[in-house]
């Protein structure tokens, strides 16, 4: 793999501030966000009067802890535009998320909003090693969707060409990789697997291929992964992380040159990490829920948004502002077993950690009497499908799963293209515990 790592230089100046500098800004913007979402959003002049709290009661960033939290639910709620902090006219673009029942959450950005999220892209490319006049292929979906629009602007924003494939049709994505030979490809890391597969099937080396850099994100994804993938493709695959609410992709993105947790660009967003339970805020370092508070959005500014994502905030070491451990998981995501804490990205670990098993996988859950049961799709690899080789790889999945993670669970093993592949974002759990 090359190094690509980006030349100081060329960098934004304030990623590389001292923390002084960076608070100082925050605080200036954090007054200013607190105080636009006050006077123009109903809901939160309505919350803030209930709690007691007065933008003019934010004197120091520590502050914000006074402050409500903001749901999803309130997204729902205020449903399509009700949360929008500037007149309909001047969102020049909307958003939504599908939401799996019931209403999808619709985001809205003015046309500085947009400048704002192109830069941040931008940015993000370049702390993944893409530079301008590279060949970008973009296989995230484009549509109401964040992932493939919120792209595309920042590579061009960053002057380097987009190919805006968006998702489905392997096999194209493939040739098109092959023939316009691009340094950077942006994609689900799910789907990523698919595209290699894809590769395989047409008899092509992927270690051969123009790709230098992946930049992966919309879904959770282990180092694991990034192993496999580094590997196979002869890449670097670096951890792109966002939320629609809060913008999209680009509220985080890992640097190429330490790939040790996505930097969180904090002149625009403010983290905190809270126990979930609670709502305590927690000190730097600790497990819990990330809440952001936007500090520069003029159409849908949040504050203290639950993002349901659980990670911890870590120090600064490419850039001086602080980082997000690469995140295990959802709230939403959790699975309890006879008790046990279960996340999808810890089943992914053992998958690949078991020899003769693809990398695809998906979980069931079901109800076995009164009790809730767990199993696990895998697939035996092409040069592994006979049943000696799949009952074998059953056996060390289970009890990796049962020792590692602390559950038990039935394992089947299946042949190559078994288990459903993903286009976006994989589904990994199917819960069937109401089918009986
Ligand atoms: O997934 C935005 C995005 C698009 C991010 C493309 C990165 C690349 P939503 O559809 O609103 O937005 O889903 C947001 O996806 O709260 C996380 O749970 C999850 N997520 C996003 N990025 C990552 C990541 C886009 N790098 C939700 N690692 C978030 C783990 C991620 N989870």
């Amino acid at each position: 793999m090359k190094d690509l790592t980006p030349d100081r230089a060329t960098l934004d100046p304030i990623e590389i501030a001292s923390i002084d500098e960076i608070r100082s800004l925050q605080l200036d913007r954090l007054k200013w966000s607190v105080r636009h979402a006050y006077y123009n959003v109903p809901m939160y002049k309505q919350r803030f009067d209930v709690a007691g709290v007065h933008p003019d009661d934010l004197q120091s960033l520590a502050d914000l802890s006074k402050f409500p939290f903001t749901y999803k639910g309130d997204l729902r709620d205020n449903y399509p535009f009700g949360l929008f902090a500037v007149p309909r006219e001047q969102i020049v673009r909307l958003h939504a998320s599908s939401g799996t029942t019931g209403k999808p959450t619709v985001v809205g950005y003015t046309a500085g909003d947009i400048s704002n999220w192109a830069d941040l892209i931008a940015r993000s490319l370049r702390a993944s090693g893409v530079r301008p006049g590279d060949i970008v292929h973009n296989a995230y979906g484009y549509g109401l969707f964040t992932g493939g629009l919120g792209a595309h602007y920042g590579i061009e924003r960053l002057g380097a060409t987009a190919v805006p494939v968006s998702g489905g049709m392997t096999e194209r994505q493939v040739t098109l990789i092959q023939d316009f030979k691009p340094k950077a490809i942006m994609v689900t890391p799910s789907y990523m697997l698919n595209i290699l597969e894809q590769f395989h099937k047409q008899g092509l080396d992927p270690r051969e291929s123009s790709l230098e850099v992946g930049v992966f994100g919309a879904e959770p994804w282990t180092d694991s992964m990034r192993k496999e993938v580094e590997e196979a493709f002869d890449m670097h695959a670096v951890d792109i992380y966002g939320l629609s609410e809060i913008m999209g992709p680009g509220v985080a993105n890992e640097c190429v040159e330490t790939k040790d947790g996505p930097v969180i660009w904090e002149d625009h967003f403010l983290p905190e990490i809270i126990d979930p339970q609670t709502g305590d805020v927690l000190p730097d370092g600790e497990l819990g829920e990330l809440v952001f508070t936007t500090l520069t959005k003029e159409g849908l500014p949040m504050i203290r948004y639950r993002t349901r994502d659980l990670t911890r905030l870590l120090p600064g070491t490419a850039r001086s502002m602080r980082r997000m451990e690469k995140i295990t998981g959802r709230s939403d995501d959790m699975m309890i077993l006879r008790g046990v804490n279960v996340f999808p990205t810890q089943i992914e670990e053992q998958v690949l950690a078991t020899g003769g098993l693809a990398a695809h996988f998906q979980i069931e859950l079901y109800k076995s009497g009164r009790m809730d049961g767990m199993r696990v799709f895998v697939e035996a690899m092409p040069d592994s499908t006979d049943e000696a080789s799949k009952n074998a790889a059953a056996r060390m999945l289970t009890k990796r799963i049962k020792d590692v993670v602390g559950v038990s669970t039935e394992i089947v093993v299946g042949n190559p293209g078994d288990v459903a592949r993903s286009e976006g974002k994989a589904k990994r759990v199917v819960d069937n515990r109401d089918k009986g």
